[in-house]
């Protein structure tokens, strides 16, 4: 959201609605199918003015917005009046993608329920998990009076310092496109609208406005479109939001490839577009390649979609049936969810103890076990005095900055305002109330449980050696609209951490960051749990998974690299290139507007083959690879039979070889032989099992991941032949290789 919300009046918040008791949508029309959706918003637009017609296709941006309205503006994301003539709801929008968002606290008091990170929620690989994320958000959103949800974030991680990668679901398009549909489903099971986003290849945030993402056709269709066509199939999305950046040349919010031809023509998608909060440059450029919806109208250099847009329809630029097409598709989205017969009017009690335990689950199912040499963990009921050093975890849990915000139940012990860089007027340093410390404390009541902030290494080392084991917190922020600079952990971690390892041979390294970062000081410590950004819960879940308690299951989204010099690109592109000002005018459509700031190209040299691919590709050894996480139990796979055909399938049983209960990830992952393609992901299952329990699993792989994306044809084209098949614990994993042969085909692109 654009940065203007400091300065904004902010108009009073909900807390002091009427509550009405209950927490599900309420009764009305059983859903409408899609077919019948389209009909009925034709219907409804056959009866609609022009005037009718142009107030649906832009919203407010409601700090800017005050007087725009005669009904109540909630401080939000989003806001467009209905028409009352024609039973059109008022429609209200909220970012969402972690928890209903309120940053910096624009309605004062009004918490919600926070998840993990997106990145912690993918580590889980589970959908059921990011299902039931999204049906509490939606649930909470809905009580809240809100009926858009800005969620459903499905880009690739190309660059392991994206400032969002933690609101993202990792570099895979199978894990990634899977989870986002679980989780907009989730949203969606409540009558109301979700969004995916952001339509395509807002891969950085270094000049998100500016940038032009370049990649080739038949290399976008296999990695980032593919992510949101799983995405848009599996979850249904009411709305796709385009996103800021150009993607070969044009802008995403008017770039007719990408809206007309790829989601509208070739997906056959009916719901509406709407544009990203000050990502529009043009009227009828924009229409006519397929944007259906200008959003927070305040944020863009003009209003393109209201008086511009009906000079255009009446010069006949723009032709009405475009128009028409436009409303027709912002309708069919708001009944086919449901939100248009079942408006989110009524503010609603909420189960906040219930929803806790959901952002707790998936915290606890996506934390990773990354080292746990010598068994160090779980901690072992002997240890007598613990220390805990930094990461504010006396208090609390760090979250991610941005429209994503989550004010969290308990509140923020920690809230550091920014003093520069273009995340400065719409994000704060926040922890959430979830204090690790105590969580540890009620876990180990045998032990003496301390803490040290960690400002001093000679301090936080000598109170190491004199404790029987350390279990340092590292922190990393990352927010919306920055990247991260480099992949180094800040403020002099790495020597905090090698001097309490250097005195403590059980030193534990808890870390809660927005993605991957450089562990120098690896080999000295004993154990690695990657906690990322863990929600509102975060306390609890890490305790429970340092005791024992929860048995870690979580499986990493994202590869982490052992030198920055392996990523495709060995810096955020643009960083050199912008002035500070430039680069926070940049990211910042509240002031990206105000300026005419040179646009400059991205490369996504590699193609198609990003994350564990490029690894591949490059022979590049990452320091953890993506798939990878340890258990406190031992699974085998025994066998495994490989059936070839129209696609491939893998067959086989997983058993718990341990002495406790736990979660594994058995992955599969398939190239062409002799095709040079590194190996994709093709199919995953999470399995739950006891001890000595085993269960038949059989994994098919999804047939675009076989595939390659012909533009000549243009579609999907199998290449028949042998194939190899890895059935694999992590993307590096080839110990069970076999191979099959599959039916050359071609599919509809
Ligand atoms: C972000 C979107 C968000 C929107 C509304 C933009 O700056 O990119 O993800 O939904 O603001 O807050």
């Amino acid at each position: 959201m654009g940065g203007m919300l400091l300065g904004a009046t902010l108009l009073c918040g909900i807390g002091s609605t009427a509550f009405a008791r209950a927490t599900s949508a309420p009764d009305a029309a059983p859903r409408a199918t899609v077919r019948d959706a389209r009909q009925r918003a034709v219907a409804i637009v056959a009866k609609m003015t022009l005037d009718e017609k142009m107030a649906l296709v832009h919203g407010l941006f409601p700090p800017l917005a005050k007087g725009k309205t005669p009904n109540e503006l909630i401080p939000s994301a989003g806001h467009i009046d209905g028409i009352p003539r024609l039973g059109i709801p008022l429609i209200r929008e909220s970012d969402a993608s972690l928890g209903v968002a309120n940053q910096i606290e624009q309605r004062k008091g009004d918490v919600a329920t926070a998840l993990p990170s997106s990145l912690a929620t993918a580590a889980t690989f589970d959908p059921a998990i990011a299902r039931a994320g999204g049906a509490m958000i939606g649930a909470e959103a809905r009580a809240k009076r809100f009926d858009v949800l800005l969620a459903g974030g499905v880009n690739l991680t190309r660059d392991p310092w994206n400032g969002r990668n933690f609101e993202y679901l990792g570099e895979d398009p199978l894990l990634s496109g899977t989870m986002a549909g679980a989780h907009i489903a989730g949203v969606q099971s409540n009558r109301i609208v979700s969004t995916v986003k952001h339509f395509a290849l807002n891969s950085q945030e270094t000049g998100r406005t500016v940038v032009d993402a370049r990649i080739g056709e038949a290399a976008l269709r296999m990695s980032d479109l593919l992510a949101f066509e799983i995405a848009i199939e599996t979850g249904k999305p009411g709305s796709v939001m385009c996103a800021y950046n150009k993607v070969n040349g044009d802008w995403a919010c008017e770039n007719a490839h990408l809206l007309n031809d790829v989601l509208k023509r070739d997906w056959g998608y009916r719901g509406w577009v709407m544009s990203d909060w000050g990502a529009v440059h043009s009227t009828a450029k924009a229409a006519n390649a397929g944007l259906d919806q200008e959003s927070g109208q305040e944020l863009d250099r003009q209003i393109y979609f209201a008086d511009a847009l009906k000079a255009d329809v009446q010069a006949g630029r723009v032709p009405m049936a475009r128009l028409d097409d436009m409303v027709t598709r912002y309708l069919t989205g708001l009944i086919e969810t449901g939100a248009y017969d079942a408006p989110a009017g009524v503010a609603q009690a909420i189960p906040y103890a219930a929803h806790a335990e959901v952002a707790q689950r998936a915290a606890e199912a996506g934390i990773v076990l990354l080292k746990n040499e010598g068994n160090v963990l779980p901690l072992a009921r002997t240890a007598k005095r613990v220390v805990l050093i930094g990461g504010r975890a006396d208090v609390g849990v760090l979250s991610g900055g941005g429209s994503s915000q989550v004010r969290s139940v308990g509140g923020a012990p920690v809230e550091i305002p920014l003093t520069s860089g273009a995340a400065m007027s719409f994000a704060r340093v926040t922890w959430h109330a979830s204090s690790p410390l105590l969580a540890i404390r009620a876990a180990m009541p045998q032990a003496k449980v301390t803490w040290i902030d960690g400002r001093d290494p000679a301090a936080a080392a000598a109170a190491a050696r004199a404790a029987d084991i350390a279990i340092i917190f590292a922190t990393q922020w990352t927010t919306e609209a920055q990247d991260v600079a480099d992949l180094s952990l800040p403020e002099h971690q790495d020597d905090l951490i090698a001097a309490v390892a250097a005195a403590q041979p059980r030193t534990v390294a808890v870390m809660e960051t927005g993605g991957p970062v450089l562990m120098p000081w690896l080999s000295a410590v004993s154990a690695v749990v990657q906690a990322w950004y863990p929600g509102q819960r975060g306390g609890p879940a890490i305790a429970n998974i340092l005791t024992g308690r929860v048995n870690p299951s979580g499986r990493l989204p994202i590869t982490f690299p052992a030198a920055t010099s392996q990523a495709p690109r060995s810096a955020p592109v643009g960083l050199d290139r912008l002035s500070t000002a430039e680069a926070q005018a940049a990211a910042d459509p509240g002031h990206a507007s105000e300026h005419q700031l040179p646009s400059f190209p991205a490369d996504y040299v590699e193609g198609a083959d990003v994350g564990y691919r490029w690894y591949e590709k490059t022979r590049a050894k990452p320091l953890f690879p993506f798939g990878h996480g340890l258990s406190y139990t031992g699974f085998a796979y025994r066998n495994p039979v490989v059936t070839g055909g129209a696609t491939l399938s893998i067959s086989f049983d997983v058993v718990n070889t341990g002495r406790i209960a736990g979660a594994d990830v058995p992955q599969m992952y398939v190239t062409r032989e002799g095709s040079n393609a590194p190996m994709r992901l093709a199919g995953f299952r999470r399995v739950t099992l006891k001890p000595g329990q085993s269960t038949h699993v059989t994994l098919v792989a999804e047939p675009r991941i076989l595939a390659d994306y012909d533009t000549k044809l243009p579609g999907w084209r199998v290449a028949g032949g042998r194939y190899r098949v890895a059935l694999a614990r992590n993307a590096s994993d080839r110990s069970i290789v076999s191979t099959a042969t599959v039916r050359a085909a071609t599919m509809k692109p």
